[in-house]
């Protein structure tokens, strides 16, 4: 494992990828919206990344086909872009990144259309705060694993499941550069975090249980007992004295 601490110039590269990625997001968050489909998203996530002058981190990464992940209801994560419609009642998650200046940001986030069903609304509700829980415990000089261990927490206390099989990531020069962040485990180990370090955390939060798989597509993960599934994702820098989130709007 190597991981990749950036300088003072490197970390101001990723703050504009980062700002950019968050900008992009927010915009095609607010964009959803009953009866598009996931394939019009898709076009217009790449004119907006068009727009910033980057390109799409995702667009034919190991093959992947879209500029954005949309992933609906059961749909966990990397769901491909194309005629499926969204109707009110669903929760998308949407995942992007820019590739800026020689570096990527990364973020996600579920959006609610029309959701009424208060289990799907703790849900959401659970992953955003997981998120945020593992953001807070990342300190300089605590462990990773500090952050695995809050978002696991918040997840199980309200009765949610975290996905093992997928984690976040060290993000950089590379869109994937170690450590894996994983959602889970005991704190107080694995690497020291330490100024320099950029990541990506990104729970990945079933209602059900925590099994997935992957379909015949080859990239969209589900969730095995067919219930819902959110992710949430900020690329954050360890600086100095605290954490800065990267991918705000
Ligand atoms: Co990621």
């Amino acid at each position: 494992m190597k991981i990749i601490l950036k300088n003072k110039a490197e970390l101001d590269a990723m703050r504009v990828a980062g700002r950019l990625t968050g900008q992009v997001l927010k915009q095609v968050a607010e964009a959803v919206t009953p009866g598009m489909t996931t394939g019009e998203l898709d076009e217009l996530t790449r004119e907006l990344i068009r727009k910033t002058g980057g390109t799409p981190s995702f667009l034919n990464y190991n093959g992947y086909p879209g500029a954005i992940c949309i992933s609906i209801n059961d749909e966990v994560i990397h769901g491909i872009p194309g005629k499926r419609v969204v109707l009110p009642g669903d929760i998308v998650s949407l995942d992007v990144g820019v590739y800026y200046d020689g570096f990527h940001g990364d973020s996600a986030r579920t959006v609610m259309v029309g959701v009424t069903d208060p289990d799907v609304i703790r849900l959401v509700e659970t992953t955003r705060d997981a998120l945020a829980a593992g953001i807070a415990a990342a300190r300089p000089g605590g462990h990773l694993s500090d952050v695995s261990n809050a978002v696991q927490r918040v997840a199980e206390a309200a009765g949610c499941s975290v996905v093992r099989e997928f984690v976040g990531h060290g993000v950089g020069r590379h869109l994937h550069e170690d450590p894996q962040v994983p959602n889970y485990g005991a704190a107080g180990r694995g690497p020291i975090l330490k100024p320099g370090m950029t990541i990506a955390i990104e729970p990945m939060v079933n209602l059900g249980r925590p099994g997935v798989a992957v379909l015949d597509d080859d990239w969209t993960v589900v969730t095995r007992d067919g219930k819902p599934s959110a992710h949430f994702e900020h690329t954050v820098a360890v600086l100095e004295e605290k954490v800065e989130v990267l991918t705000l709007a």
